[in-house]
């Protein structure tokens, strides 16, 4: 898992986030072992803002994955508190990474803590209740 929160911190230098200066990076691991990264790509009209988790999430379902195939997800944000991810990644994160698949926050230093979207989006909206 230190390889995944390494690839989270590393690729928020390619963040475009010249509005907030507040880089975000995500790293997805997949069950082949491959990781998918995604930063938050912003927008002089601020609300086509698209963050870093939806950016790798995004990519990995591009790309042909499934939700099943997901292990685990690092998202890293924060010179000094670790950054929580916003109520729309949760909803995303709801909808394409398994319930028990491991979600290590860190701050940009490697600080982190492990938890699941269960935590994050409790009594949530999801494919279940549609059915899905
Ligand atoms: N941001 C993310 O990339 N992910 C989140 O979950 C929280 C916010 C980005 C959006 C914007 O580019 C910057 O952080 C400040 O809000």
């Amino acid at each position: 898992m230190k390889k995944l929160i390494e690839a989270a911190i590393a690729v928020t230098k390619n963040s475009y986030s010249p509005y907030s200066k507040y880089p975000v990076g995500a790293a997805v691991l997949m069950k082949d072992g491959t990781i998918i990264t995604g930063v938050n790509v912003e927008n002089a009209s601020f609300g086509l803002t698209n963050c870093a988790e939806r950016t790798a999430l995004f990519a990995a379902v591009s790309q042909g994955y499934k939700k099943e195939d997901i292990v685990a997800m690092s998202i890293a944000a924060g010179e000094k508190e670790i950054g929580a991810p916003c109520g729309a990644c949760r909803q995303v994160i709801n909808e394409l990474v398994p319930k028990k698949a491991s979600l290590y926050l860190t701050n940009l230093h490697g600080k982190h803590f492990e938890s699941t979207i269960e935590e994050l989006l409790p009594f949530s909206f999801g494919p279940e209740d549609l059915n899905v």
